[in-house]
């Protein structure tokens, strides 16, 4: 190990504190270098959280969006993919057979569908805390402030909103109409609502560069979230960067790796992208920082049309995961699973918080 690579490592890991050029050496590694970074962050996440695995079910209730991402398969344009919308009767059935099954988290997401009203959501999110006793995370996009407050005052626990990436000159580019300062307004509303709020970013977008991803993490840390969803960019045949090459699973791992290191209380899921890069991706990343699987629990009929990117709904081996199954898979891992709501301590975002 370079010298100076090992010191950055060891000053991350004592002091949750690095610079943008020791982030991007970190996220430079290369075979010694990178397993060390790994296991750092392994050793980071066994300290800070121990040995537990939070399972949040998924439940993707429509693939209607009104943006036009140029990255992400329910794209507005995109006339080859099946739309759906799950009825309200039919999302609420979906989250009772998650409860029932063990989770205690559900996480209700869709595309930006302006068909369900803020009443008609903040109605179901009432029924979903009165009837189910479940924490509710909320990955519904953009909307306005008085949505995301009615939202809260329902009972929402969580909000999703991923940065996608720290690059405001990417951010406009990749999602038309949109620019990153205000996707950053909206984070600071839903903190300012007290939601629980996560953002996070894909890696490997054509015209990221190392310097993005290190400031994509150096975001997060600013931020305080207390989730971050990191994962690889899959190319999608139906969009416009069907051609671009797919985010590596080894730059994926070391992203995780680098946020667990100067997030260290922050939740992070093995995301579903990471697994569809490789049969052992999801293990990989819950043996580099990782904390949540979020097992989706989309009714079949539904489930293969929520196409963000190809592969998304079969990672390998995971076709017909029970809650039993995914206990018994983490206990292999020596890894154990939790059946609380996984609430996460606020400003846990960062250690000095
Ligand atoms: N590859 C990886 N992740 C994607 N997402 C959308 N399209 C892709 C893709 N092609 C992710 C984005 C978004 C979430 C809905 O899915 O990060 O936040
Ligand atoms: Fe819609 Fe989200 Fe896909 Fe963008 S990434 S097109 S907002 S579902």
């Amino acid at each position: 190990m370079r010298p100076a690579f090992a010191a950055a490592l060891a000053k991350g890991v004592r002091t949750h504190m690095l610079s943008r050029e020791e982030v991007a050496l970190l996220l430079r590694a290369e075979g010694e270098e990178a397993a060390a970074l790994l296991r750092a962050a392994d050793r980071v996440r066994a300290g800070y959280l121990g040995e537990k695995v939070h399972l949040r079910a998924i439940i993707e209730f429509s693939n209607y969006c009104g943006n036009n991402c140029l990255y992400c398969g329910l794209r507005r344009d995109n006339r080859l993919l099946f739309r759906y919308r799950m009825s309200l009767d039919e999302i609420l059935a979906a989250a009772r057979q998650a409860r029932t099954a063990g989770y205690r988290t559900i996480v209700l997401q869709a595309g930006e569908d302006p068909a369900y009203s803020a009443g008609e959501l903040a109605r179901l999110i009432r029924r979903m805390k009165d009837e189910l006793d479940v924490a509710v995370t909320l990955s519904l996009g953009d909307r306005s402030r008085s949505d995301y407050r009615r939202l809260r005052e329902a009972g929402a626990d969580r909000y999703l909103l991923k940065h996608e990436t720290a690059d405001p000159v990417l951010f406009a580019r990749l999602r038309p109409g949109t620019t990153l300062e205000k996707r950053l307004e909206r984070l600071r509303w839903l903190q300012e609502l007290g939601y629980q709020v996560g953002a996070g970013n894909m890696v490997g977008l054509p015209g990221q560069t190392i310097e993005t991803l290190a400031d994509d993490i150096l975001l997060l840390q600013e931020l305080r979230v207390e989730m971050a969803g990191i994962g690889p960019f899959i190319p999608h045949p139906d969009t416009p960067l069907a051609g671009a090459p797919a985010g590596s699973l080894e730059m994926t791992l070391k992203v995780l790796a680098v946020t667990r290191i100067l997030l260290p209380y922050t939740f992070l899921p093995a995301t579903t992208a990471v697994a569809t890069l490789a049969p052992d991706g999801r293990q990989r990343a819950l043996q580099a920082g990782a904390n949540v699987v979020m097992p989706d629990l989309t009714p079949p009929p539904y489930r293969r049309h929520y196409a963000l990117y190809p592969g998304r709904n079969r990672p390998v081996g995971e076709g017909t995961a029970s809650f039993a199954w995914w206990v018994q898979e983490m206990a292999r891992m020596g890894r154990e699973v939790t059946a609380d709501y996984g609430h996460i301590p606020r400003g846990s975002g960062s250690a000095h918080g």
